[in-house]
């Protein structure tokens, strides 16, 4: 049997994917502009098919977020992750949801060296996943691109305050703008990717009044992640949230404990193989059975 779906067809009988039937619309860049001040957004990162189906109608937006670089790949950052990658997962996302717009992070490397170099791969990221938006991290010097991209059709969602991408120059991962003067350059930064067009900011690992100071000011929504409950939205990586890793960074609350049932299901598995217990009839194959 087929079942198609506003951006699939499965064959469900061979494929363990679960798509949902009934054709839905999208959330979209304009729709999630009109929602600043209104009903917070809800993201959370994705970077597999199925975990976007879970997700999917539970979320207004689900990112496909370089963070894939550490919880997929097993990297040290994510200076490492590759187009190749975002493309991949960026395009399995869009092909397990129906619902969230899917916004898919611009890797290191891909966008700083010039409007244009930003263009062909943001237009590429587009065409091959589907998604619905790139994000990018920086500020005041990537303003130009910002509105380079969409005054071309690209919408940008900016990404300021702790930006992961610049591990190497910030020396790690800690709260910023504890200073005065890096308080003032962060709310600057958002300004900036604001008037150039972005649609909307996330505002990672800041000192609460900063971001506070940027919702208050930016006509576009804010998306919060170790910032604020008062931004426009928040974000986390799911699998933080799910409780696949060992450590809690402060920033994140947990809502599951996943490597707990995980665990706890492999362990069990181990014992049936081990125990001759698995299979059972109930799991093998009989010449009288239909299927
Ligand atoms: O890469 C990512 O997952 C992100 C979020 C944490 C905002 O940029």
């Amino acid at each position: 049997m087929s079942t198609t779906s506003t951006t699939l067809t499965l064959d469900t009988s061979t494929s363990r994917a679960n798509p949902t039937p009934a054709p839905m619309k999208r959330l979209t860049v304009p729709r999630i502009r009109q929602r600043k001040g209104g009903e917070p957004l809800v993201m959370l990162t994705a970077y597999t098919v199925r975990m976007a189906q879970i997700m999917d109608p539970h979320c207004d937006m689900l990112l496909v977020g370089d963070s894939l670089g550490q919880v997929i790949y097993g990297l040290p950052h994510t200076v490492a992750v590759t187009m190749e990658m975002m493309c991949a997962h960026g395009a399995a996302v869009v092909r397990g949801s129906y619902h969230a717009a899917v916004i898919v992070d611009m890797p290191f490397g891909s966008y700083e060296a010039s409007p244009e170099q930003a263009f062909t791969n943001a237009s590429r990221l587009l065409k091959e996943t589907g998604a619905a938006a790139v994000k990018l991290e920086g500020g005041k010097v990537l303003a130009p691109t910002v509105e380079f991209l969409t005054s071309r059709g690209i919408p940008v969602m900016a990404h300021v305050g702790l930006t992961p991408q610049a591990v190497n120059i910030l020396g790690g991962y800690g709260v910023r703008g504890k200073s005065d003067v890096e308080a003032r350059s962060i709310v600057a930064d958002a300004k900036a990717m604001a008037d150039a067009g972005a649609f909307s900011i996330v505002i990672e690992g800041v000192m609460e009044p900063i971001a506070i100071e940027i919702t208050k000011t930016v006509a576009c929504p804010t998306i919060g992640i170790g910032a604020s409950a008062q931004c426009d939205g928040q974000v986390l990586v799911a699998e933080d949230m799910l409780g696949l890793f060992e450590r809690t960074p402060k920033f994140v609350k947990r809502y599951g404990a996943m490597s707990k049932v995980v665990a706890d299901a492999v362990k069990d598995y181990a014992a049936d193989v081990r125990a001759r217990t698995f299979p059972t009839e109930d799991n093998l194959y009989r010449a009288d059975e239909e299927k």
